[in-house]
Parts: structure tokens; sequence; C-alpha cells
């Protein structure tokens, strides 16, 4: 294959050459895969929202940085109540964001660039406008077509109470109820998100054989995997029981009922699917990928999501969650190397998504110019930890949330649904900054008629990725500089940690055989744990000395083993 020439001239290394054997190390261990929120990545016809040919504009933007593929947040027909986890049809495009035909080319252009692509998958609800649930709702209580979701009876004396006293994610009651054909107040139906995403009844055989169907229509068109939502729902307490929790009436968002998540048949679920993708790699010799959302409270309970025969992989949202603060990120990371190497499996690193607050904010805590420094830390220390990692659109350009969007410009139904802005995500989704400086950056054409559907702020023009590429200290550059890195070195993606004894502020470790790397968590500079200038670090960094707030990998001795 001719070595594909970018756009601005750069010429690109293709990946490291890995082979087709079932013995050989599988491309997913320790790959970095770049998410793409579709929805803000870039905009090619002007109406002020992403599509799929703005993803096959600047797929050559992610083939530089060095990644080794995307994942694409859902691009399906939606009426976009949860901007596209809302989905009234798996196996078409939101005409939105493209077609079957678009995306058909975008799948070409991965592999030219020798870019896996990886989709998500919805498993646990659908969009109020899917077919089945219109038709559950039209062919009234007792169907065959209510038992695909969760419709049940209210409690009180005219049914007017909900079923159980569940909880929502997105705030209130975790059921709403339906007007029935004769106009009377009737049943009651499940949804652990929004009302217009009514929860699927994964004991019913239809839904289980819908999704394998979904599965084989995206392999069959040449997918490399799926990113799994919500992997600890699907399956409900089969008796929906209440909640004993005390506290259930005060939690406005309930993530934690044990009786809503995380139930034992999940599994066999991963299982049958995990089947479906041992069986396409068995045709070509291919792994693909399945990689689950599975918020669970232990990294313990998250290695069973990975067990040899389930899932490939599961987010780590420890470091997700994480505050600034040495303890917790060595506790996490300990935990996790244990328990998910246990499974054999390797750890799925992520710090950034689109559903938390960046890391340039989340870290900065009381003093905002804490906070760039901190994050561009924290990547350098993920990116060599063991396992693979996951890098959020925005992040390799040191973008921070955007805090300060007027109440009527917010579109995430947690804030519709709370009447709060605590979690609110509209803040890490704003379009990208490509070029230019002001609005819309290059996100969308020139002139176009449509401004983008949330406003960047005059902050983002530091942030484009014009003016970090020609930046050789931008933030860009370090991330480049890492994934680079990652490929040349044996130390680094799988293998072996080993912490190091050091001075107080700092976390060290060392990697296989001699790649150090330090960061110093401290507010003042610590001494650093190898001799020399470091191969990389996250700010200034020179021989010695490690300054606050700052990463560094090494290669060599430590201090300790010099003596
Ligand atoms: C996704 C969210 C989405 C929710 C409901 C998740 O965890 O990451 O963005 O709103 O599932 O589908």
């Amino acid at each position: 294959m001719p070595t594909p020439t970018l756009p601005d001239g750069d010429v690109v290394t293709l990946p490291r050459a890995r082979s087709h054997s079932p013995l050989a190390r599988a491309w997913w261990r320790d790959a970095v895969i770049y998410q793409v929120y579709v929805r803000s990545f870039r905009d090619t016809d002007g109406d002020g929202v992403g599509d799929l040919a703005g993803v096959r504009e600047q797929l050559h933007h992610v083939r530089q940085l060095g990644a080794d593929g995307v994942w694409l947040n859902p691009f399906y027909v939606s009426p976009q109540h949860d901007h596209g986890y809302d989905i009234a049809d798996h196996c078409a495009v939101d005409p939105v964001y493209g077609d079957l035909a678009e995306f058909d080319r975008l799948v070409t252009d991965c592999r030219l660039l020798g870019l896996k692509l990886v989709l998500d998958v919805v498993p646990n609800h659908c969009s109020s406008e899917h077919p089945w649930f219109r038709k559950a709702l039209a062919n009234g209580p007792g169907s065959p077509e209510r038992a695909r979701f969760h419709f049940a009876d209210g409690r009180g004396e005219a049914g007017e109470l909900p079923p159980n006293n569940w909880r929502a994610m997105f705030g209130g009651p975790a059921w709403s109820r339906v007007t029935e054909a004769d106009g009377r107040p009737g049943q009651w139906y499940l949804h652990l998100f929004t009302p217009e995403q009514p929860d699927f009844n994964w004991r019913n055989p239809d839904v289980a054989a819908h999704f394998e169907e979904v599965l084989r229509f995206w392999l069959d068109r040449g997918v490399d995997g799926f990113r799994i939502d919500v992997a600890a729902g699907l399956f409900k307490h089969p008796e929906l029981p209440d909640s004993a929790d005390p506290d259930v009436d005060e939690r406005t968002r309930d993530s934690v009922n044990p009786l809503a998540w995380n139930q034992p048949e999940v599994h066999g679920i991963w299982r049958r699917w995990r089947a479906i993708c041992e069986e396409y790699t068995a045709r070509d010799g291919h792994q693909r990928l399945l990689v689950g959302e599975a918020s669970v409270p232990t990294p313990a309970e998250q290695a069973l999501y990975v067990r040899p025969d389930e899932l490939h992989q599961a987010f780590f949202f420890h470091l997700l969650h994480a505050p600034w603060d040495l303890a917790h990120f060595h506790r996490v990371i300990d935990d996790a190397v244990r328990d998910i190497a246990a499974t054999g499996s390797t750890v799925t690193w992520v710090l950034n998504n689109h559903d938390q607050v960046r890391t340039v904010s989340r870290f900065a805590g009381e003093d905002p110019a804490s906070g760039p420094a901190r994050a561009a830390a924290a990547a350098l220390l993920m990116l060599a930890l063991p396992g693979a990692a996951y890098i959020y659109q925005g992040e390799e350009l040191g973008l921070p949330e955007v805090l300060d969007l007027p109440d009527g410009l917010i579109t995430d139904p947690i804030f519709r649904r709370t009447g709060s802005r605590t979690g609110i995500r509209d803040g890490c989704r704003i379009p990208l900054p490509w070029s230019g400086t002001e609005a819309p950056y290059g996100f969308s054409p020139h002139g176009s008629p449509t401004a983008p559907w949330l406003p960047q702020p005059a902050s983002f023009a530091a942030h484009t990725a014009e003016r970090q590429r020609s930046d050789a200290g931008s933030v860009y550059h370090l991330y480049r500089t890492a994934l680079q890195l990652r490929r040349e070195l044996p130390q680094l993606g799988e293998g072996t940690l080993r912490w190091l004894e050091t001075p107080p502020g700092v976390l060290a470790f060392v990697r296989g055989e001699g790649l150090v790397c330090a960061v110093n968590f401290g507010d003042t500079p610590a001494p650093a744990p190898v001799a020399g200038p470091p191969l990389l670090s996250s700010g200034p960094c020179g021989e010695g000395v490690l300054p606050p707030a700052t990463a560094a990998w090494w290669i060599g001795p430590t201090a300790a083993e010099r003596i």
C-alpha cells in the first residue's frame, strides 16, 4: 500500500505492523482511541452541527496525532433528546449527520489511514419514537409489543402512583405514565434516563435478537468494534421491587440502585456478543473490539465484565472521577492494574469524555490557572500506564470546560429534568476550534448561515488545531510526541508497572526495562527520580528537578538504582 500523504504535507507513519495470527498480541490491548463526538467535531454543510463528512475531512488530524482509531458517538436516526442516545433506528444515519453512503466512505477512509473504527451501540434503551415503542403504545396493555419494554400498572387507587420508587439517572422518577388509546391515563413505563428513552426489557427474546442483527449490520459494513453504552444496565431485578435505600427520594440522579444496574444476567449477553465478534475474527483473523461503559462501584466488579469470554475492555472510570490527588491516583491505578490484569485483559484508561467536566477545569480546583498544567501532567501519566487509552476530542487541544453558558442555551436533558447545572454536559461538548481567530473557528464553513449548535468562547482562539500545530510547545505536540513514543518504545503500552519510592508529593513508576514516569502533584519542585534531561515532559523541566504540576518520562536508571 502506498504511504498516504496528508493534506498539510505531513507523511503518515503507518501503525506498527500487527500480525493477523490469533496468537499475536491483539491490537486493542494497548490501543489509543480518539473519541469523536460527531455533533461537535466538524460541520461541512453549514447547519451548525457536525457531520460524518466532517469526520472524514478531519480524519487526518487523528492520524497525525498518532491514535490507533476513532470511536464515534451515536449518529443514528434520533429525535436528539439526548443528542443521539435516544435512537429511533439503529441501522440508519440521521440525516443531520449524513447517510449510509457517507458512512461507507468513512469506513474506506479509516482503512486507508490505518485507523480502526469503533461505533457506539446503545442497548439499554431506545427513543420513544422507535417503531417498537410506538407499537407498544398503540397496542395496549398485555400486548407482545409492550412486553419488549417495562410496562406496569401504577400503584394507588387509580394507578396514579409509579410502580416503584426508582429514580432516573437524569432526574425525576424512572417511570412515566402513558395515555391509552381510549384517552384515559394508563400504564407506566420504565426509563432509567429521560422519558424519551424507554428501557428495553432484556428478558424478552426479541430484544436480544434485534441487537444481534444491529451488530451484524455494522460489522458487515466493516467496523472494527463497538463501545457499549451503559453496559452495566440492560437487565433489572425481575420483580422491579422498591429500592430500600432510605435516601432514594433525595437522590435526583440515581446511578447506584443495585436493583436497576449490574444484574448478573447481563454477563450472558456479553458472552453472546463476544461470540459474534469471534465469529467474524474466525473469518478473517481480525479482532473486533467490545468496550463497555460499565460504571460499577469497584475495579473488582469491573473485572467481571472483561473476563476472557466477555467484553474485551471496559472503561476504567476511576481516573475520570479522580481529584488531583496523589493518594487517589496511586490507589485507583494500583487497584486497576491488579484486578483487571487478573482477567487477562488490559486496563482502559480515560481522563475525559463527552459526559464529564474536562480535566483542564476539573483538576483546577480553586485555582483556574493550575488546570492546564495539571491536565497535561495527568495525560502524560495516563499515556505511560499499562493498557489502552481513550482521548476525547479537544483534550489534545487543551480545551477547558465552558462553564458560563447562559441557561437558555443549555441543551442537556439533565438541566431540564433537575433544574440544576450540576453535572450538565454541554460545557465539554462545545464545537471544536480548528482554525482562525474568531467563531466558528473552522468548525463550520466560512460564512455559514447557522451558528454552531453551542457557542464557542473567545478563549478558543488560543486552542485551535491550526495554532497548536505550529507551536512545538503546545498540548497537541505533547500528545503527539507521547503517542509516537508509545509506538516506538517497547516499555510503553502493555507490560509491567513497578512503583518507585518517591519524595512527598511525587508519584513515580517504572515501565518494563527502564522507562520512568514521575508526576509532581505538589506545589513545590521535587528532585527528579532520574538524572539527565527527560525524554518528554508535560511542561518546562530541566535536569534533576521535577517542577510542580508536571509529569515527565525518562529512560535510565533511577537515583536509587545508581547507588
Ligand atoms: C452516555 C451518555 C448518555 C447516556 C444515556 C451514557 O452513559 O455516555 O452520554 O446520555 O448513556 O444513553
